[in-house]
């Protein structure tokens, strides 16, 4: 899914430092999931994996692509059931397509006819789970699907909190529902929607917390708020939306670490409550917390004072979502890695 801070293209480099740092296979904590791409991986190269993340739609996808171990021998049919459905009238067509007339209605977050069958979709599959029909891993790597299908068809610049005013070629395409395969580990993981930090007292020892936190004042619940709303549901309480992109209208799922002069304390106390022996830690240096900053409270939390650096360059595009065209810019970044022992 298209996701500010999806390490999925950082993979290979973050394997790399842990086998190069003679760090063996063991149990991780990854405590700011986000797409769970980094869950993932380490489930897939044996490690017995916790994630956890203050959203339901982060959740969802732990549990898809992490925790489930095996998907029903209807899966994909359900899938194909799901999506052929036709179009209903619920909270994404009213609130976030321009379909109703409705004066709220205006979002042209998907076009109509996507938004109808979206609702569709997430709807029956709730009846499902209700009545027995998919059991938890189907429910989950469905829920995935109609997220990420949803997003395939999403008429913004890669985040919600805005909408193109033009249909973009995405937002024509159909949506459609694709399950992924889950994996099989050798080991079972856990999803933990909650605090980081609540997660890591929770979760106690661990070889390993892999440590990815938003790095400046963006709230992942406001650039994301309309994949929340579908990994939420609204069946039995419709959720609270206000403003002009319809945002999600409680505290819930709102971070502390996006207060750039939280972070230090709250960094801190994330590495004294882990029962990690190592920590791996993802820097950002666009973000409101100054290297030599990062570097001095991981010495202080290390065990023997040593910070270890790791860098990698890589290229990206950027898309320019003030213009209605999407131009993109490529440029280049220092993806940056830290590993401290702590104990
Ligand atoms: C940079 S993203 C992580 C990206 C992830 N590594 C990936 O590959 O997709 C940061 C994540 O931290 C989550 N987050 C923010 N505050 C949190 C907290 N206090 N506890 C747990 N997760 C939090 C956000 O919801 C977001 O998903």
């Amino acid at each position: 899914m298209r996701y500010i801070g999806n390490k999925t293209r950082l993979l290979p480099f973050i394997l790399r430092t842990l086998r190069r740092s003679g760090i063996d296979v063991g149990s991780a904590h990854d405590a700011f999931a986000g797409t769970a791409s980094v869950s993932r991986a380490l489930k897939e190269n044996g490690w017995r994996v916790h994630s956890s993340d203050l959203l339901m739609s982060s959740y969802v996808l732990q549990r898809a692509y992490v925790v489930a171990e095996s998907a029903g021998r209807n899966l994909e049919e359900q899938a194909s059931e799901l999506a052929g459905l036709p179009p209903r009238e619920g909270f994404i067509t009213r609130h976030f397509s321009p379909a109703t007339g409705d004066t709220r209605a205006s979002r042209m977050y998907f076009t109509p006819e996507n938004a109808g069958r979206i609702d569709a979709a997430r709807e029956e599959l709730e009846g499902w789970r209700k009545a027995g029909k998919v059991g938890a891993d189907d429910y989950y790597l469905l829920l995935a699907a109609i997220i990420e299908g949803a997003d395939r068809v999403a008429n913004t610049a890669g985040v919600y909190a805005s909408y193109m005013k033009r249909w973009q070629p995405n937002a024509k395409r159909p949506f459609d529902i694709v399950p992924e395969k889950p994996i099989k580990g050798a080991q079972p993981a856990e999803a933990h929607l909650m605090d980081a930090t609540d997660a890591a007292k929770r979760i106690g020892e661990v070889d390993l917390v892999y440590i990815d936190p938003p790095y400046n004042s963006r709230q992942y619940v406001a650039y994301y708020h309309i994949p929340e709303i579908l990994a939420r549901g609204w069946t039995d309480s419709a959720p609270a939306i206000r403003g002009k992109v319809g945002l999600l209208a409680g505290s819930e799922g709102r971070s502390q670490w996006s207060h750039g002069r939280r972070v230090k304390k709250l960094f801190s106390a994330l590495l004294a409550a882990t029962g990690a022996r190592q920590a791996l830690v993802s820097f950002n240096s666009e973000g409101h917390l100054a290297p030599a900053a990062l570097q001095s409270l991981l010495a202080a939390a290390s065990v023997d004072g040593k910070v270890s650096h790791f860098t990698q360059s890589y290229r990206r595009y950027r898309a320019d979502s003030e213009r209605e065209g999407r131009h993109y810019h490529r440029d280049t970044a220092l993806e940056h890695l830290y590993l401290v022992r702590l104990r």
